[in-house]
């Protein structure tokens, strides 16, 4: 079948898939809260032909002719060499035009090459800045993108992965098992615990959190194929605040005086990105925002992000050719014990 055809074939059952519910109530709120910027974003979140997957090489594998053949195809370095988050071993290309390198099979004893992302994937771990040594938690881990991209770019002295869903957990762990040599994995404890907990059981322990929080998940939402699930999905939506602050102020709990975390979610929803923040901000008098916007302004070539969020927060907005996100990040410190 030539190309054009497959495009057809891949469109008409894609489409097929969009959930009209779930689309209707986007539509309302986010042409509410982003205005002009939706009517594109909802161009490429209801277009996943035109979706892009960036590869993120792992350092702890070796295939000498792998940036070659990605280079054959049109992929390039997806950041600027010389951005000062950018950790010189983290290498990820992307392309624009649309489609997937094919993703490898888990083979035991063999560690795999790279992860298949999205590129704002990355964003919320460039801002975590971790340095080797440090303490380092990532809350809600699995499947364990984010928790590999942070090994790529550091080698803590203690990483705790915690993903509280069992099945979920069970692939965490094999994601860090397919990328992270022996000696390393000595380094990480994987835990199945209520995020929400770990600020009780371990205060005051770490220099780095990352809480890349259960949230609505636009892009897979808009997919579901159950539309009675996708109704419950809604409505049961605004607890998802609540589960999203209690885990942020138990992330806060865990941090060291001086450390920071960094809060994500791959929504546009403004309940569950700065109404979650300034809540945390507003409770939490010994926590102040740390200004993203030298980040951004390194990554603006890669990346579009809504205008007019506060420094300490960015909104990635899927575009025609960059189309990363919906990803929102935003970075907060410890400055005292209480
Ligand atoms: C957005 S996903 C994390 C993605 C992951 N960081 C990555 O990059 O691969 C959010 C995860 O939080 C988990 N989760 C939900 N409630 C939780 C809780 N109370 N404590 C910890 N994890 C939770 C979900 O099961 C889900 O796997």
């Amino acid at each position: 079948m030539d190309r054009n055809k497959l495009e057809k074939k891949a469109k008409g059952k894609l489409q097929k898939q969009i959930c009209q519910v779930v689309l209707d109530h986007f539509e309302k709120q986010y042409t509410a809260e982003l205005r002009d910027a939706w009517s594109s974003v909802r161009d490429v979140l209801t277009s996943p032909w035109c979706w892009q997957h960036a590869v993120l090489l792992n350092r702890f594998s070796q295939n000498p002719g792998l940036e070659s053949s990605l280079a054959e195809q049109g992929y390039h370095p997806a950041f600027p060499a010389a951005l000062p988050y950018l950790p010189a071993a983290l290498r990820c290309y992307s392309r624009t035009a649309p489609g997937r390198f094919p993703a490898q099979k888990h083979q035991p004893g063999r560690l795999k090459d790279y992860y298949l992302l999205n590129a704002a994937s990355l964003l919320p771990v460039l801002a975590l800045e971790v340095k080797d040594g440090e303490a380092v938690l990532d809350l809600c881990a699995a499947p364990g993108g984010k928790s590999v991209a942070i090994l790529q770019c550091a080698c803590p002295g203690h990483f705790h992965c915690n993903e509280y869903d069992d099945l979920r957990s069970r692939w965490l762990e094999q994601t860090i098992e397919s990328f992270i040599p022996a000696p390393l994995i000595n380094l990480i404890t994987v835990s199945k615990l209520d995020g929400r907990q770990i600020g009780d059981l371990q205060p005051e322990f770490y220099d780095k959190v990352l809480v890349d929080a259960p949230c609505s998940n636009d892009r897979s939402w808009l997919f579901s194929a159950d539309p009675q699930q996708a109704v419950l999905r809604l409505m049961q939506r605004k607890e998802l605040s609540s589960l999203q602050f209690q885990l942020l102020r138990s992330a806060v709990q865990a941090l060291r005086p001086g450390g920071s975390l960094v809060y994500s979610t791959c929504t546009l929803s403004r309940a569950e990105n700065s109404d979650v923040i300034n809540l945390i901000l507003n409770s939490c008098r010994n926590v102040m925002p740390v200004d993203l916007s030298g980040m951004a302004r390194g990554v603006s070539q890669e990346f579009t992000f809504l205008s007019g969020m506060q420094q300490h927060e960015l909104l990635v907005l899927p575009e025609k050719g960059r189309a990363w996100g919906p990803m929102y990040v935003a970075k907060l410190k410890k400055v005292s014990s209480t």
